[in-house]
């Protein structure tokens, strides 16, 4: 069944998915976007000192001054993560999306996610813990201090971007909780308000909220972060704000936006796109150029930005010497 009805936005030919007519329409949206973005500074986001402002992903209107977190970014560079590549414009990374709860419409999400209300946002770790946790996004940047890295991303959609990502290693969000010996996975579940997401009221053929879960390795290995912003700023509604998973050598569907609940388990726990779609989407998913998605190649993929380019993929995303002995039997 899942197979008949389910059509994410990565459902595309290869063929399609590299083609110049995307590219040239995506240049011509990004050209428009730039026109629209300036108009939005003027009209909505004046900063104290009286001076227009665009603000980052054009998309939430809150000036940046009103954040009370305001001074925590941009976050000190953590220089042992570099990408050799070069960085993706910003423009690119917050106007192309997944993100199923407001659009399967890469190139729109920004524009649905208005009503959406991060702040305040408070989220659990919870399962097989000493301490379970409640607490807010804006006190947990409190409790643990940013770090900025710039990680590779990969998407299963064969597009990748190299950015700057703000955030805490999952490993110390995780000690919060204290997680006991019993824990052996950890799952994540993102947030659910048809009221303010409009496809998961008009979508109800996915299984909402969205679930991800990693192994207990994984989730602790120092490249997983939990993430709260981008670019020197707070993270875009429409990348996730104000709290998200990433798992750089795993395809990105791996990393759950927007997260109410960190639950420490000790079973595998379904995940949101396996479960519709499990010839299609395994629970460990690593970015692999030998392992070709059943409908298209996963050997090279094309840079946001950039799709002329099309470079090698390699084996997790490039980042083996941190991660491939996680896999070794
Ligand atoms: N998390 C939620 N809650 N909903 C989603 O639709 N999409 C996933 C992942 N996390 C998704 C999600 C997929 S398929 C990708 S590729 C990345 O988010 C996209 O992140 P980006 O939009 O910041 O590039």
């Amino acid at each position: 069944m899942a197979n008949i009805i389910i059509r994410p936005g990565w459902y595309r030919s290869e063929r399609e998915a590299t083609s110049e007519r995307l590219y040239h329409n995506r240049r011509q949206f990004i050209k428009t976007l730039g026109i629209g973005a300036i108009g939005m500074g003027l009209i909505g986001c004046t900063s104290k000192n009286g001076q227009a402002q665009a603000n980052n992903g054009l998309a939430n209107d809150t000036p940046e001054e009103e954040s009370p977190n305001a001074d925590l970014y941009p976050a000190k560079r953590n220089e042992a993560y570099r990408a050799d590549r070069e960085m993706t414009e910003e423009e690119y990374a917050t106007t192309f999306n997944n993100f199923y709860e407001f659009t399967e419409q890469q190139n729109q999400v920004y524009k649905e996610v208005g009503k959406f209300e991060t702040r305040p946002w408070e989220f659990e770790i919870t399962g097989l813990v000493n301490k379970p946790q409640k607490l807010t996004v804006d006190e947990l940047v409190r409790k643990l201090p940013l770090e900025e890295r710039v990680y590779r991303f990969r998407c299963v959609e064969a597009w990748a971007m190299t950015v700057p990502w703000t955030g805490i290693p999952l490993k110390k969000i995780l000690e919060l909780a204290e997680p006991t010996s019993l824990a052996k996975y950890v799952r994540f579940v993102s947030f659910y308000r048809p009221t303010q997401a409009p496809n998961q009221k008009r979508a109800t053929w996915y299984n909402w909220p969205y679930y991800e879960g990693l192994t207990i390795e994984e989730a602790t290995n120092e490249l997983t972060m939990g993430v709260t912003g981008l670019y020197g700023k707070e993270l875009p509604k429409q990348n996730g704000a104000p709290l998200r998973v990433i798992v750089p050598w795993k395809y990105g569907y791996k990393g759950a936006k927007s997260i109410v609940k960190i639950e420490l388990v000790d079973n595998q726990p379904k995940t949101f796109w396996n479960d519709l779609s499990p010839e299609e989407y395994g629970f460990i998913s690593n970015v692999d150029p030998e392992v070709p998605h059943p409908r298209w190649s996963q050997a090279t993929e094309r840079l946001l930005g950039d799709p002329e380019i099309r470079v090698d993929t390699r084996k997790y995303n490039g980042y083996g010497e941190y991660v491939a002995s996680l896999y070794e039997a």
